[in-house]
């Protein structure tokens, strides 16, 4: 478990605070010999009774459930996360000590972080989120009604009410609205809608026992949730049945209709829709860009002659699940700082750079990131020129510019010279109550989300400035992520210390685990569902030709040969070990090679055991499948890499680890 005492936490500051006054820098107490410590915690993880070349996951990993049997998280990239949400509720800590000058960032992250902690359980309720979000201003949800028979159905309309959940980001519910980059033009914004979708768990309804307990929670007895459980069930199923017929498109991604045409083609009125959603007027000729126009009809039809009350108890059931996902399990202040991370992500970054970072070492980390970056640039920039795949001179040109076009963001931050006037006016319009009525801050918290999220329509995007607004599972985690629209790698702040990264360590940990997170993510650009989009994040028809370009397409027949539903994840595996090995052991390689005299290990095994690290995992039984998933992905890469092979003394074809037939993209 990962819990402290707040007396705990208070020693912990006074530490950081005394060895602040000594140092007279922000950071951590220097560590003794960062090498030492970094190769001595490796090592700690090998179960040397494995052979490497049999199997190098229980090898490289044997030990790390057993080292880290007590702790909350289950990998490498949990234990960073769990470091910054350690240092964040430090800084909260603080910041209660502090006299805070209202309004201020610093006063809404606390009040958001102490209104989780504090708030009653009452405030948490589904019951409480639904009486703060009715239908509409004139009815409750029937559920909720105050007289026993008489709810007022006529006055229901489920695309008004629809659209007053939209604004705290319920989407794919009956039908899916999007705002998001223009897929010709990526530096505008456009409004997407299409049909439902269902192949996720979350975009459905759970079983019948659980809706009815869901129901039964919301206050209704329980042979009517029974009887009301069963119909939206079949409501729920009739959609997925409509949705899942075959029908007759007009193009091959989306059409452009104006706001009147989708209301003739269709019947529903989305022009009320999008203005309760953007909180404005809407022109009738605004262009939205349809999906499944054919499929929406049918949806509009279904949905006007199904019984009102049904279908708002659907609504109110989908709600429902989805704050309940966006919200944590308790009020320790773990999860609550979790919290704060997912809901003010720029808050958060902005609040954990100044006092965990510095503008000096920030500045040193920026420099480390970008030198890194545009080393595995021009790595990939040579394989290009060798052109090993046959690629048309006209493709690589394209994938050229793409690589050079490529951006790096450390923090997910504005490039601005005044960041924290930034956050300020960002958070400016944000006001969170200070009764610690949780239900009530976090629908404030969501709606503002969607709101600046909805804003990029209004707006070119500035690509000086560009963060990414994340949605809640992104802001929560620290591990860097490639947005193909914008073709720009975000890393996060908390990937920036040890174990991952040291700014002192020798080159060959920095290469190895940091430089290989970088890689994959940078292969995101080039793999079979990054292609399609160019230099500026545009759709591209030169892209889709790649993918057929015959070396490719033998290449990615042969990685799927073991099969895999996440096929976009191997290709940047496979080609981003081998980007990150080449920047550091190709013979024009900008660093350090010297044998280190830290470690007996030649380094290239170090630099595999070192990589091996990001796969490791705890093996505790309800996180097996994750498990298993790292155990295959370090396998798959690791026997389809001669190097490795070589670095280990592997013998082909009698050790598992070294089948001779082997698969290569770049
Ligand atoms: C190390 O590997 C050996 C051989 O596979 C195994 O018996 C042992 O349990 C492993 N040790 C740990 C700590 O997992
Ligand atoms: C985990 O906790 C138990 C009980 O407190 C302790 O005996 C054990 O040494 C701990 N394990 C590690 C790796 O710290
Ligand atoms: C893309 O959108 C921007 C912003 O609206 C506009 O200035 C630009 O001309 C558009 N580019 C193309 C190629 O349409
Ligand atoms: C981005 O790509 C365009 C188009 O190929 C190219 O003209 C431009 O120089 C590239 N920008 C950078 C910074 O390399
Ligand atoms: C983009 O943002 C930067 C920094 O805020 C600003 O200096 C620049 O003028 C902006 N560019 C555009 C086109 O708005
Ligand atoms: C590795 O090679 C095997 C064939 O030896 C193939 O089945 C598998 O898909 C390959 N995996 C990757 C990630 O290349
Ligand atoms: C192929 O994939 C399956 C799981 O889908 C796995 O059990 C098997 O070990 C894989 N084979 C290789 C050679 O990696
Ligand atoms: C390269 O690594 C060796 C071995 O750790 C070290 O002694 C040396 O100082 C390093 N050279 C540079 C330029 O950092
Ligand atoms: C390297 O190997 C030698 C001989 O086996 C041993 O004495 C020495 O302690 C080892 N050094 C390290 C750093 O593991
Ligand atoms: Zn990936």
């Amino acid at each position: 478990m990962s819990t402290r005492t707040s007396t705990c936490r208070i020693c912990e500051l006074l530490f950081i605070l005394l060895w602040l006054s000594v140092s007279g820098q922000a950071g951590y107490p220097p560590a003794s010999n960062p090498n030492t410590q970094l190769v001595n915690q490796i090592l700690g993880y090998v179960n040397e009774s494995v052979a490497a070349c049999n199997d190098y996951y229980k090898y490289a990993c044997g030990k790390w459930s057993e080292k880290h049997e007590n702790d909350s998280f289950s990998e490498i990239t949990g234990l960073i996360d769990h470091k910054v949400n350690e240092n964040l509720i430090v800084l909260m800590d603080e910041l209660q000590q502090r006299t805070l000058e209202p309004g201020s960032v610093e006063d809404k992250v606390l009040t958001s972080y102490q209104t989780c902690r504090q708030a009653s359980e009452s405030t948490r309720s589904s019951r409480t989120y639904l009486e703060l979000v009715p239908p509409n201003e004139q009815i409750p949800w029937p559920q909720l009604k105050l007289r026993p028979d008489h709810w007022s159905s006529i006055k229901f309309q489920w695309m008004e009410t629809l659209a007053r959940l939209r604004r705290y980001g319920l989407t794919n519910v009956i039908f899916k609205l999007e705002v998001l980059p223009d897929l010709k033009n990526s530096s505008k914004y456009a409004v997407s809608i299409d049909r439902p979708y269902f192949e996720h768990k979350d975009q459905r309804l759970r079983g019948t026992l659980l809706t009815m307990l869901t129901l039964r929670m919301v206050g209704i007895n329980s042979k009517k949730a029974w009887a009301l459980a069963r119909k939206v069930k079949l409501f729920e199923s009739a959609v997925r049945e409509l949705v899942e017929m075959e029908y007759e498109e007009k193009s091959e991604f989306y059409e452009e209709l104006s706001l009147q045409q989708l209301e003739v083609q269709t019947g529903g009125q989305w022009r009320k829709y999008l203005e309760i959603v953007l909180g404005r007027n809407v022109p009738a000729d605004y262009v939205l860009q349809v999906e499944n126009s054919a499929c929406l009809t049918a949806l509009v039809h279904l949905v006007n002659g199904w019984n009102r009350e049904v279908v708002a108890t659907y609504i109110m059931l989908r709600f429902v699940a989805y704050v309940h996902k966006e919200t944590m399990e308790s009020d320790e202040p773990i999860e609550c700082i979790q919290d704060v991370r997912r809901n003010m992500e720029l808050a958060t970054n902005l609040l954990y750079e100044q006092r965990f970072i510095g503008s000096e070492k920030l500045r040193q980390h920026q420099a480390d990131i970008l030198e890194l970056f545009q080393l595995l640039r021009q790595q990939f920039l040579k394989k290009l020129d060798a052109n090993s795949l046959q690629l048309l001179a006209s493709e690589l040109e394209m994938l050229r510019a793409k690589m050079l076009n490529m951006t790096i963001n450390v923090g997910n931050m504005p490039n601005t010279a005044d960041r924290t006037s930034f956050v300020k006016r960002f958070y400016a319009d944000l006001h969170l109550a200070e009764d610690r009525n949780y239900a009530l801050n976090h629908l404030r918290l969501l709606e503002f989300r969607t709101r600046r999220w909805f804003e990029q329509l209004d707006g070119a995007l500035n690509a000086t400035n560009f963060f990414f607004i994340s949605d809640s599972e992104t802001g929560m985690s620290s591990t860097p992520y490639y947005l193909l629209r914008q073709n720009i790698i975000i890393v996060p702040y908390g990937i920036l210390q040890e174990p991952i990264f040291h700014h002192d360590a020798h080159d060959v940990f920095k290469v190895s685990l940091l430089g290989f997170m970088l890689s994959h993510e940078l292969m995101h650009g080039f793999v079979s569902g990054g292609f399609i989009f160019d230099f500026r994040g545009n759709y591209n028809k030169l892209g889709k030709r790649i993918i057929m370009e015959s070396e490719y397409s033998s290449g990615i027949s042969c990685l799927n040969r073991n099969e895999t539903d996440y096929l976009d994840e191997r290709e940047a595996d496979i080609a981003g070990i081998r980007l990150a090995y080449d920047v550091y052991f190709d013979p024009g390689s900008k660093f350090n090679l010297t044998q280190p005299s830290f470690t007996n290990l030649s380094l290239k095994q170090l630099f595999f055991l070192n990589l091996a690290q990001f796969f490791c995992g705890n093996t505790a039984p309800n996180d097996f499948a994750d498990h298993d998933a790292d155990e295959l992905r370090l396998k798959q890469m690791l026997i389809n890499f001669s190097a490795f092979a070589e670095a280990h003394g592997c013998r082909e074809d009698l050790d598992n680890m070294h089948p001779a037939q082997k698969c290569r993209l770049w």
